[in-house]
């Protein structure tokens, strides 16, 4: 069987380090091992809420040469804006139809969004998962890498794939399964360990953006919340304290390392004597990512050619699916 991939991040607000680390950097780990590669920019889906939505073209480009900027080759891999291949919106049509609304009640990520007020959420956010199981599904992808957040939406993919196929008696896609790095499944807030890092955050200092220069990261790192104990020899002796299980981890993240190696290596030492080690491995390995970003967000022409390009790789296995489908709905 094929094996193929396709993940995406949403253009909104900044991209950030957990994005970085719990969606693009486990991509980059599996390039070689898959047939195909489908990376794609959601705008439509940054359009589920209207605030989100600002700046869009830019934060698309911006997500775009991030994904490059990372190790992603533009050439070998396919790269594009979802609004640029149709068949994304006409499959998740489909799926709105024999989706039960109890199955997108039941998502967290709507609960969370769309607060108290659910009469007053709109429909799109409420469809969102259906739109999700569409991206994945046109390219018949047999594997999504996201980070821990988005599980459940891609089990309910699956459970979608399940009912196409149960509804037109025909095996038509395969179950997609989610791929979740343990140690980058949730990079948490750099003000509050028991939050995940999000765009959504109020406060810039709770991330780190991929596009900050080195004095910001330097900034952030030595403003991020810790303790006044010294560093513990073993895991379980981090017990509760949150924030500094989340530095330390990222430090064994960027020094691919064991948490427990690095508890080994700091043991007995304070976290201002931690954090400018902290800082300098973030910014040795974050600043070529930043560099190159900024080189490529220079020339938009060369970055809309490669878009141009996935899109119509993307377009060719998605008009070829798409076809399928009709045919087996029986439309004309
Ligand atoms: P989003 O920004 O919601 O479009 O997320 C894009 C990708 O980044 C998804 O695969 C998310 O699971 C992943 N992601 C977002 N925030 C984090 C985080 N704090 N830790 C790990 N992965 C994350
Ligand atoms: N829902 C994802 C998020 O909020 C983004 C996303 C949209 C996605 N479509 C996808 C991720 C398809 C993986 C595969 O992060």
């Amino acid at each position: 069987m094929t094996t193929r991939i396709l993940s995406g991040i949403r253009p909104t607000g900044h991209i950030h380090l957990g994005n970085y680390l719990g969606a693009i950097r486990s991509w980059v780990s599996m390039l070689d091992q898959v047939d195909e590669r489908l990376f794609c920019i959601v705008d439509q889906h940054a359009l589920t809420t209207q605030e989100d939505a600002k700046d869009l073209r830019k934060n698309t480009l911006t997500i775009a040469a991030a994904y490059i900027a990372s190790g992603i080759d533009p050439v070998k891999n396919h790269i594009f804006v979802q609004s640029h291949v149709p068949g994304h919106t006409e499959l998740a049509w489909y799926f709105n139809c024999i989706t039960p609304m109890g199955w997108l009640s039941r998502m967290t990520q709507f609960k969370d969004k769309a607060g108290k007020n659910k009469d007053q959420a709109m429909t799109g956010l409420f469809v969102y998962p259906a739109l999700m199981a569409a991206d994945i599904l046109i390219y018949k992808a047999t594997h999504v890498p996201v980070g821990e957040d988005q599980k459940q939406h891609v089990e309910l993919a699956r459970d979608i794939a399940q009912a196409f196929n149960n509804y037109v008696g025909k095996d038509i896609f395969p179950l997609p399964e989610p791929i979740i790095k343990k140690e980058t499944a949730r990079i948490m807030s750099l003000r509050d360990g028991s939050k995940k890092m999000s765009k959504s955050d109020p406060s810039d200092y709770s991330r780190i953006h991929l596009l900050d220069d080195n004095e910001t990261i330097e900034l952030k790192i030595r403003k991020a919340k810790t303790d006044a104990e010294p560093i513990p020899g073993a895991i379980d002796l981090l017990g509760e304290r949150l924030e500094a299980k989340n530095l330390l981890s990222l430090y064994a993240v960027f020094t691919k390392t064991s948490l427990l190696h690095v508890l080994t290596e700091f043991e007995g030492k304070m976290f201002s004597e931690f954090k400018p080690k902290l800082t300098s491995v973030m910014i040795d390995h974050l600043s070529p990512v930043r560099n190159t970003m900024l080189e490529l967000l220079a020339d938009e022409a060369t970055l809309l050619q490669y878009l141009k390009r996935g899109a119509d790789a993307a377009n060719t296995l998605a008009d070829a699916h798409i076809k399928e489908v009709r045919q087996a709905l029986n439309m004309v």
